[in-house]
């Protein structure tokens, strides 16, 4: 293959070296683009064409329906690794030892405690106050309380506030939904696991023993796997740009949780709860729905189905299905709101409409199903995938700092008057 593009300007051919991931992956470096054209520009919006880095942590083929973190097949991760383990992965590039493990889980559980003021905070939100606004705010709120920015050319430093906010941020997660639920604030018991102490952190009764159960452990465990890392999604490149203008680590990922907030991200897992509970309150006529989802005139679409990058299949989705049917089995769980869903995955699986558009359930559609059968608010959804995603979130902007990635900054065709003479109020 050759190793450049031309592009033809104005009769003026022009030079870019194309670049080959190791993946075999494609990409023209137009780096010198405005330089040597006098200033043209490309446009992309949605950046559905654009690379905007080179990264070295998750490989994602959305034609063949393949995820990678590390190297790692996301199906391998999910059945034989722990969230902690898979978080280690991602931000320090290696499967940790068993010494490496316990080590990040010691300094993390180091780090667990926030400061006591955070609760004068969360206790000024009204309770109605979206789960996903209190975590952003909170998350932001930690930078005044560590107010000593990361120097990141001390791997001391990247490790501290990397264990610290792994520490931290769980209680923050947990504290959102006992406080919209108007329960006591509690620490958990730090001799648990992460995901066992997460767990317990939300559901403990202050007036009862807390009993673990390992059906529930080990769904959470797979979903925060599943959920740790997408590559460049609107949160990541969130994190990656707010941080390319050397704003602090807390100050970045407050920012990609209200990027994820939104329903064509992450808040998609809550909206196909509430499209299911729609549904079931209209009568429960899934055909209705789909008509509905396929007619042009008509803003509704399927939530939960279809995705930017995976045109074949998630192959999350295929994971989490099978650990939605374990969780609902084990749980003798019976739930009309479930029975839709189910519904409507077969039709649209086998409607022309969605089989020719490839608009396949995706992650989102199972997570949220697994979510309300644990007892998680509907609110919460998007919360529990800020915490899965908080390790991707970590390493891409430690890998962007690292690497000294300039300020993200794009550029735009403009489109508006031009140049006007000015008239002052009353001329007007
Ligand atoms: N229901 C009905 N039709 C749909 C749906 C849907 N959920 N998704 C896409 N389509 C249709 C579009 O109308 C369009 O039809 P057309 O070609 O006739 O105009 C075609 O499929 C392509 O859709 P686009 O919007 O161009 O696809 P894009 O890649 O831009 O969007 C997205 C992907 C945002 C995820 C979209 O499929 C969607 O809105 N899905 C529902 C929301 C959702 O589940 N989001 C979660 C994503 S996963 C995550 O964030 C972890």
């Amino acid at each position: 293959m050759s190793k450049t593009a031309t592009l033809e300007i104005n009769g003026q051919k022009h030079d870019f070296p194309l670049i080959t991931g190791t993946e075999n992956e494609v990409a023209i470096d137009i780096k010198t683009l405005r330089g040597v054209t006098g200033g043209v520009t490309t446009i992309d919006p949605g950046y559905k064409n654009t690379g905007s880095c080179e990264s070295a942590i998750t490989f994602l083929n959305g034609e063949e329906g393949i995820l990678r973190y590390r190297g790692y097949a996301i199906e391998d991760l999910a059945e034989k690794a722990s969230f902690l383990e898979v978080a280690y992965l991602l931000i320090f590039g290696e499967l940790p030892t068993r010494v490496e493990l316990d080590k990040f889980h010691a300094d993390i559980k180091e780090e667990s405690v926030v400061d006591d003021d955070i609760k004068k905070i969360l206790d000024a939100f009204p309770k109605a106050a979206h789960p996903m606004g209190v975590l952003s705010s909170l998350t932001s709120a930690l930078t005044a309380f560590n107010p000593s920015s990361v120097n990141v050319d001390s791997e001391e430093d990247m490790y501290r506030a990397i264990v610290k906010i792994m520490g931290k941020f769980p209680v923050l997660v947990a504290w959102t939904m006992r406080k919209q639920k108007g329960l006591p604030l509690d620490y958990g018991d730090d001799s648990l696991g992460y995901v066992e102490n997460v767990l317990k952190m939300m559901f403990k009764k202050p007036n009862q023993e807390y009993v673990e159960n390992p059906i529930l452990v080990n769904a959470l465990d797979k979903l925060l796997i599943l959920h740790a890392d997408h590559e460049q999604n609107c949160s990541t490149s969130t994190v990656r740009i707010v941080g390319s203008s050397h704003a602090g680590l807390f100050a970045s990922l407050s920012a990609g949780i209200s990027a994820l907030w939104g329903p064509l991200h992450g808040g998609a897992n809550q909206a196909v709860l509430e499209m299911l509970e729609a549904i079931k309150e209209d009568g429960g006529d899934t055909k209705k729905f789909m008509a509905k989802a396929k007619d042009k005139e008509d803003p509704f679409r399927l939530m939960g189905f279809g995705h930017r990058v995976y045109k074949n299949f998630d192959p999350r989705a295929k994971i989490i299905k099978v650990a939605a049917d374990e969780v609902l089995g084990d749980l003798g769980i019976e739930d009309p709101v479930l029975d839709i869903a189910k519904g409507l995955a077969t039709e649209a699986l086998s409607d022309e409409y969605f089989v020719k558009r490839k608009l396949y359930p995706n992650v989102d559609f199972y997570s949220g199903i697994i979510y309300r059968a644990m007892g998680i608010p509907v609110e919460m959804f998007t919360v529990m995938f800020a915490l899965g995603r908080l390790p991707g979130w970590i390493a891409q902007w430690k890998e962007m700092r690292t690497r000294k990635e300039p300020i993200g900054r794009p550029r735009q065709v403009y489109t508006g008057e031009n140049h006007r003479e000015f008239k002052t109020v009353d001329d007007r």
